[in-house]
This record gives structure tokens, sequence and C-alpha cells, in this order.
């Protein structure tokens, strides 16, 4: 195996496309990723690397897990795309499935990103409010200082950080930001104008920060003594990622709304919106839309994985490797004192930085690449582990190793 900092010559000549053809909107990381299986991908010059990134919270059964290549493949020789013309199978059954699952859902609004699932909450909220009877005056949506619903420009409008918006004005008008978490904040912003909360139980590009225990429930209290709708944002924290099919299964709260996409999928783009009774036949026929929303393809995939990620046998090992991955970076951090707190919720951990390493996220991602780990930021000041849910004991083990060594390096 060769020396981890340079790229060989195949890499180099994409790495240098990538530069010269991309809109430049990302940053990739010096490194062509070529495969995977399981919790460790390969770069196209052999180096092997710990995934405990799965996309960002994608890869929810790790690369190549067969019976998801099964779906798409037999699926493949079927039938790919029909548009919204016609029905086909997986995603009428994948909606039945979904509603199912959900417990509060009537009805399915299928999409390709989450991005496309939040703009459709919103569109459903604003109709809603529509057929309630209240003036554009009273329709407004709150959101939350720190969130991230995507990048469309209604998504970033409800994305309550101004550097995701800034140079887009002018913006889409109705949102209302509020202080995350903060009960006094949300209750003076109530009143009679709100059409809608929308918050992500555990917010993840803002640094994986639950929810105080006993907010959602008190969004939900907020929303019906104002007449509003509660949509909750599971793009990241959905899907078995915390232990549960979903996040707000932890604090009982049933919302109107609820937004999927990420592992939903495990990789096969395809976003979701569920909707229950309260808002469920708002949106009628032409409201709205989708050629690839629903795709037979990303469906199939999808029934595979919605079944996999609710099982009791993977939730068991969630709990299980959280509190592994835990436990080492809690023995890290008492070799290296370099987080300051340790939080979230099952397989969706952020570890953030002391005051001394602030803004250096970024350089310790570089070290754990060198070291054969990947592993994401949420922010600059927060290292953000969100690993497959089938990952094993000993990845887990083997990934903490390497990040130990990284961080090692890094303190130096
Ligand atoms: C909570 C949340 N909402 C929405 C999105 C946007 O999803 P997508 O990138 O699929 O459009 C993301 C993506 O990171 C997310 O984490």
């Amino acid at each position: 195996m060769s020396d981890h900092s340079t790229p060989e010559s195949a890499s180099v000549e994409l790495l240098a496309k990538g530069k010269r053809y991309y809109v430049p909107v990302y940053q990739p990381r010096e490194m062509i990723l070529d495969h995977g299986l399981g919790s460790r991908v390969w770069d196209l010059d052999g180096r092997e690397y710990v995934d405990f990134g799965a996309g960002i919270a994608v890869n929810a059964l790790g690369h190549q897990a067969p019976e998801l290549v099964e779906a798409l493949v037999t699926q493949a020789h079927k039938l790919w795309h029909t548009s919204n013309v016609y029905y086909s199978e997986p995603p009428l059954r994948l909606a039945e499935e979904l509603v199912e699952a959900s417990g509060f859902a009537e009805r399915v609004f299928l999409c390709n990103s989450g991005t496309e699932a939040n703009e459709a909450a919103i569109k459903l909220i604003r109709r809603w409010a529509t057929a309630q009877g209240r003036p554009p005056s009273k329709r407004d949506i709150v959101t939350f200082q720190g969130s991230f619903h995507g990048r469309t420009l209604a998504a970033v409008t409800a994305t309550a950080q101004p550097k995701y918006q800034q140079g887009y004005e002018p913006l889409p008008g109705g949102f209302r930001y509020c202080a995350f978490s903060d009960f006094d904040a949300i209750e003076a912003l109530m009143d009679d104008g709100v059409a809608a909360i929308l918050v992500e139980p555990i917010q993840g590009e803002g640094g994986v920060q639950p929810t105080t225990p006993g907010f959602l429930r008190h969004l939900r209290e907020l929303c019906d003594r104002h007449g509003a709708l509660l949509v909750l944002d599971e793009i990241q924290c959905g899907m078995g990622r915390t232990g549960k099919l979903f996040a707000h299964e932890w604090e009982q709260v049933t919302p109107d709304i609820v937004t999927l996409a990420k592992a939903l999928g495990c990789g096969m783009p395809i976003g979701a919106m569920l909707v229950g009774n309260k808002a469920a036949e708002v949106m009628q026929y032409g409201a709205h839309g989708s050629t690839f929303g629903g795709n037979p393809l990303a469906a199939a995939v999808a029934r595979v994985a919605l079944a996999r990620l609710r099982s009791p046998e993977l939730m068991t090992n969630v709990e299980r490797q959280a509190h592994a991955l835990r436990a080492g970076l809690e023995r890290i951090n008492a070799e290296t004192n370099l987080f300051t707190e340790i939080r979230g919720r099952g397989l969706m951990i952020g570890a953030e930085l002391v005051d001394a390493y602030k803004g250096r996220a970024g350089e310790i991602l570089d070290h754990a690449q060198q070291h054969g780990l990947l592993v994401l930021q949420a922010g600059p000041n927060v290292l953000r582990f969100v690993p497959a849910l089938n990952i094993d004991d000993a990845t887990i083990a083997d990934g903490l190793q390497k990040l130990r060594a990284a961080l090692r390096v890094f303190h130096k």
C-alpha cells in the first residue's frame, strides 16, 4: 500500500476533471472513491477506509447490501420508469408500507430528494392554510436557527442559517425564525398567523443538536393551541438512525407531516412526504408533481430498505454500536481533551471541539483520511459520526483506533 498523502496518476487525472468541469459548489476530498463493501470503501488507488459517514447518513445498510442490490437488479430487468401518468407496483407498495410503518400518515408523496420532500411540505402547508380560509399574511412557517432543510429557494429560506441564503435574495416570504429548543422563544413567536412549525428532531447540519427533552411535545401542544401543523424533517435523523424508525417516537409525538429521504433509499435517490389526516386531502389533482418521483427503481430498493430499517434486530445493533462508538469517543477524549461534548442519539453522534480547536474539524477529517477513516463534520466545530446501521463490532473498533491515531497526530 502506498503513502496516504498523495493520490496516484489515475486519481490525479480525474481530480483535475472535477476542478475543470464541475460548477464548483462542492469541495470534495482529494480522492476518488471506487467501490465499497459493508462499512468499508476503497479509493481508485487501492486505499481502504472505514466508513463512519455512510455518504451523509445515507448508506444505512452499508455498501453493496446484497438484498438491495438484488432488488435493484430485479427491478432494472422489469421496468425503470413509467412517469406518473401510469402506476407501477413498487411505489404503490412502498406508499402503503410507509403509511403502515408511520402509525400516523394517511397519504404519501414520493419525490427524489430531501429538499423536494420539504418543498412539497412547504407547498402543502400553504395549500392547507389557504383551504382554511387564512389570508396570505396568516400562512407563516416557523423554523429554527441552525436548521437545514435543503437547497431550493423555499428550502433555503426555511433553513434559518444566513450562510445558505446570502446572495439569493429576494427570498420567499412567510417564514419566521426561532431560537432552537427555546421554550420561551417559541411561545412568544406563536400566534394565529403561524400555519406550521417545521423542525428537525435532531439538527444534523446544524451540529448534531438534539431537541431538548419535551420540546417536540411542547411544539405539538402549541400547534394544537394555535391551529397550526407540526412538520418534522426526519431526512437525516429518521429511518432507524436513532434506534427507532422515526426520531419522534422517542417523545411519542404525533406529527402532521414527516419528510424523509437519505436512508429511505439507502443510496438510491428517493424522498417522501408523509401526511396525516389533517392535511392529507388538501393537495388534489394538479397541485404538485414530479417526473421521476416514485420511480420504480428507487421504490423497489426503498421497500427492501424500509423492511430492514424497521427490524428489531437492526435497532438492537444501532443501540449496541452507538454505545461502543460513544464509549470509544469518551475514551479518546479522556486522553486528548479535544471535545467539550459528545452528543446525539443512536448512530447520529456529534463531538464538539473545545474552544482551543474551534474551526478545525476539517483538519481532523484530513488526518482521519490519512489514517484510513472517513468521518464527517457538521459545521467547523463538530465531528459527525453517522455510520451504516448494520456496522459490526470489529469495524467500529477499527474505526475508533484509526480515529485515535489520527487525533494523536492532530493533537501534536
Ligand atoms: C435534515 C435535512 N433536511 C433536508 C436535507 C436536504 O436533503 P437533500 O440533500 O437530499 O436535498 C438534508 C440534507 O442534508 C437534511 O439533513
